[in-house]
Parts: structure tokens; sequence; C-alpha cells
């Protein structure tokens, strides 16, 4: 798998990925990452599962044509539901689900918080939740990195739990520690969150737990954020 082939997404996804031995591919569809993870030697063997019949066959039949099938797992399940053999798995990446889903998959799997398993998330929406369910159940955000892909902005967030809960104000949902980032994704992503934030400050959108004092503050910190590129 080229690295062009692979997409900007998911190989920022995959830099998150260091010293892999078992690498679970959370919703992995075609296989791509998975199949990039082996043959970049960032992971030795990986687990791919998709709650879908036809993509897990997708990434089954790209393995099998690259004569690599030995190096992974397929499962047919909901998150990482119904897979038992956990001792070896050293990172979860899930990618292109939203916020919701992929705090759900976290929680359902208790192996992430016994083994410290390392969390490499890029979600497709709702990113403020998984900061928020990351915060909330004793995982630490250890970096950010922001990325684009057809005009289209993300921030692959990588976590690990610790046992302790840290405390965050509504702009450490949104923005998290991409804030440290610097690049032209990073302007993309953080004027994607500013137009979802502007959205909430006008009651377009009501969540539960935000309140208006802590999403004035996060509009205000990230135009802030935004004025470093003028
Ligand atoms: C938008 S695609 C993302 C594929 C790939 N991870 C990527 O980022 O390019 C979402 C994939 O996740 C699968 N999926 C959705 N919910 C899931 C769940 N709860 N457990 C496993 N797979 C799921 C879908 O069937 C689909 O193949």
């Amino acid at each position: 798998m080229k690295e062009k082939s692979i997409g900007s997404r998911l190989l920022t996804a995959a830099g998150l990925v260091c010293n892999g031995k078992t690498v679970c591919d959370v919703g992995c569809d075609h296989g791509k990452l998975s199949l990039y993870l082996i043959q970049s030697g960032k992971a030795e063997r990986v687990i791919a599962t998709d709650i879908n019949k036809m993509p897990l066959q997708k990434a089954i039949d790209l393995f099998a044509e690259n004569n690599i099938s030995d190096k992974a797992q397929f499962y047919l399940t909901d998150g990482l539901q119904n897979i038992t053999d956990t001792d070896d798995i050293t990172h979860v990446v899930i990618c292109g689900l939203g916020g919701d889903t992929m705090a759900q998959i976290i929680e359902n799997a208790p192996f992430i918080k016994e083994n410290r398993v390392r969390l490499v998330l890029l979600p497709a929406q709702s990113g403020n939740k998984i900061r928020q369910y990351l915060y909330d159940h004793g995982f630490g955000i250890e970096s950010e990195t922001t990325v684009g892909e057809n005009k289209k902005f993300y921030s692959a967030i990588s976590a690990v739990y610790t046992g302790e809960k840290t405390d965050y104000t509504d702009f450490d949902c949104f923005i998290g520690k991409s804030r440290y980032c610097t690049d032209d994704s990073a302007k993309g992503y953080f004027e994607m969150v500013h137009t979802q934030l502007k959205k909430r400050q006008k009651g377009f959108i009501i969540d539960t737990g935000v309140c208006p004092e802590g999403i004035n503050d996060a509009v205000e910190k990230t135009e802030a954020l935004l004025r470093n590129f003028e």
C-alpha cells in the first residue's frame, strides 16, 4: 500500500501508531489502513473489524491479494465485541466513525483500560463527544494532529488510560490538544469547529452539558487561535 493510495487522513492516524504488536482497526471498511500498518512495519499483526459484511469482505480480499492474510484476523462484529485474545493488543485505531460511537466501542471493551492500550481516534464528526468521554473516563489525551482531506478537516487523537479524570471546558472538548497544531490543516480544523460553536451560540444546536458561558469562551479562544494565521 503506497502512502499516496491510503490518503492523508489515514496516513495521519497511522503516524500515531508506533511499535505496534497487534493493532485493532475498528470499522476497517476497505482494509487500507490495516494493510498499510502491516506493510509499513507499524504493526506485526492486525485485528480488523467491521459491523457490515461487505466492507469486511473487501478487507479480507485486500489482504489475500497482497498475500499477507496470515498477518490479520477479521471479525464481523460491533466494535471490539467477541475479541477475547487481547494480551498482545497494543493499539486500537478507530477512524471515520462519530465520537459517540467511538465512546460506546471503548466503553464496551474493558481490556483497553486494563491493558493500557493506546487509542488512535480520528472522528468523522462529534470530536467534542469523544474528547469529553476521554476526560470523564480517566483517559489522557497525549497529542493531536490535524489533517485535511478532500476539503474536510479532522484531528487524530492519541490517548491512553491513566485512571485520572481530567477537568475540562467546552473549549477542551471542541478543540482539545489540536490547539497546538499550527499548519494549514489546523486553520481548516479551527474554522470548522468555529462554525460548529457559532451554531451552538445561536441556539441552532443544543447539546446536553454545554452552557452558554462555556460556548462563548470556546468561541473566543478559537477565534484567538485563528488570529495566529492572519
Ligand atoms: C466511514 S467508514 C470508515 C472506514 C475507515 N475506517 C476509514 O476511516 O476510512 C465506517 C466503517 O465503519 C463500519 N462501522 C460502523 N459502525 C461500526 C461499529 N460499531 N463497529 C464496527 N464497524 C463499524 C462501517 O460498516 C464502515 O465500514
